[in-house]
């Protein structure tokens, strides 16, 4: 359908190999009682940045059916899988049946994260942001497939590498047991082939410079910059607040959206430019946002063609918050304690 081309070009809007859209003023391709532009599950969504040629694309429907279709994701190549799956916890998704029996919704579960296994690279990171409800059914699925550890696992065995926790504030209040304010976010690796991990992007000041002021931290000899250090496994602080209604992050009709920093932190750690990242749950799309941004080819599922329309839109909007942002900034607990002697010290940026 015609549209206005006020806005400059940034790229290209395809839906089933057809070029639909051309300019940013057109990225809105749904137009309401039009049959032949309406997104429907099978539909294959894509978007290519004008100027990185970096393409990003959304399979519309059940995950588990583009995981069987290798034109769609061709087993053994995918270098990241970000899985944020429903949790069960009978939300109001657009389709997704969110309240399914206990041990159909873990059929499910293990139904996918096996097709997920078969569409890594060996070597490839698989990562799942997972409650408590279902952590430990998960984590012993993944150990369970063939147990092993990081130095000797072989092809298609897998490897936990970090079991993270994201902690928030703000979760929801109860008083008959203690209040959940964490998710976790388990770290898988495939064998048989070249692991990525380069935690440079996401380094963080150590408590040693932030708190202490030791001069330690000056001469580090564990190859990181004077002063910083990887994250710790606990993840938390600026901008890791849960997306509410007054975060600038927040989308609409999506109240379960991962913050950017939490996918920056994945998807820099471990994968690179040019590498292809799998989000299976695509939601409003934070995996896409963030994977696109940093020059990774994206490929997402989305069951509700409304979110697969909104996250393909999100994608080529890009992040909130410029990438690199939260880079560098300390997550110490207890204030400092000596004042460091020169602001030249240490970042600014704590
Ligand atoms: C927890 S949300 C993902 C949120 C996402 N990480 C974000 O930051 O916005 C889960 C999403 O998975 C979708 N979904 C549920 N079952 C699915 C399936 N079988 N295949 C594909 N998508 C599914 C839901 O519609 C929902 O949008």
């Amino acid at each position: 359908m015609p549209r206005s081309r006020s806005a400059p070009t940034a790229g290209t809007i395809a839906r089933n190999g057809k070029r639909v859209a051309a300019d940013s003023a057109e990225v809105d391709v749904v137009s309401p009682g039009s049959s032949t532009t309406k997104v429907k599950a099978g539909d294959t969504l894509t978007y290519v940045h004008s100027v990185t040629r970096v393409k990003a694309t959304v399979h519309v429907g059940d995950c588990r059916d583009a995981l069987r279709d290798p034109v769609k994701i061709p087993p053994g190549t995918f270098d990241l899988i970000f899985a944020d799956p429903p949790f069960n916890w009978n939300r109001g998704y657009d389709k997704w049946n969110d309240a399914l029996h206990v041990d159909e919704y873990l059929d499910f579960t293990f139904e996918w994260l096996e097709l997920c296994v078969a569409a890594l690279r060996p070597g490839g990171s698989l990562w799942v942001n997972i409650p408590d409800d279902w952590a430990a059914e998960i984590v012993c699925f993944l150990k369970g497939r063939k147990v092993s550890d990081t130095r000797s696992i072989g092809p298609g065995t897998l490897a936990m590498r970090n079991w993270c926790v994201w902690h928030y504030r703000f979760g929801q209040n109860t008083t008959e047991r203690f209040i959940n304010s964490k998710v976790h976010a388990l770290y898988f690796i495939k064998g048989g082939g070249q692991h990525h991990w380069d935690p440079t992007d996401v380094l963080e000041l150590s408590d040693r410079a932030a708190v202490y002021g030791d001069p330690r931290t000056l001469s580090k000899k564990d190859g990181m910059p004077p002063s910083m250090r990887v994250p710790m496994d606990v993840w938390y602080g600026k901008f890791w607040g849960r997306v509410q209604g007054n975060s600038k992050e927040r989308r609409h009709y999506h109240d379960n959206q991962l913050p950017e920093v939490y996918l920056e932190r994945v998807i820099s750690a471990c994968s690179k430019p040019g590498d292809l990242v799998l989000d299976p749950f695509l939601g409003s799309g934070t995996t896409g946002v963030v994977a696109h941004a940093l020059n990774r080819r994206f490929v997402g599922c989305e069951f509700s063609p409304v979110n697969a329309q909104h996250a393909l839109d999100r994608i080529k909007e890009g992040p909130i918050r410029p990438m690199g942002k939260a880079r560098g900034l300390s997550s110490a607990i207890f204030p400092e304690r000596k004042p460091q002697k020169s602001s030249k010290t240490f970042p600014d940026d704590r």
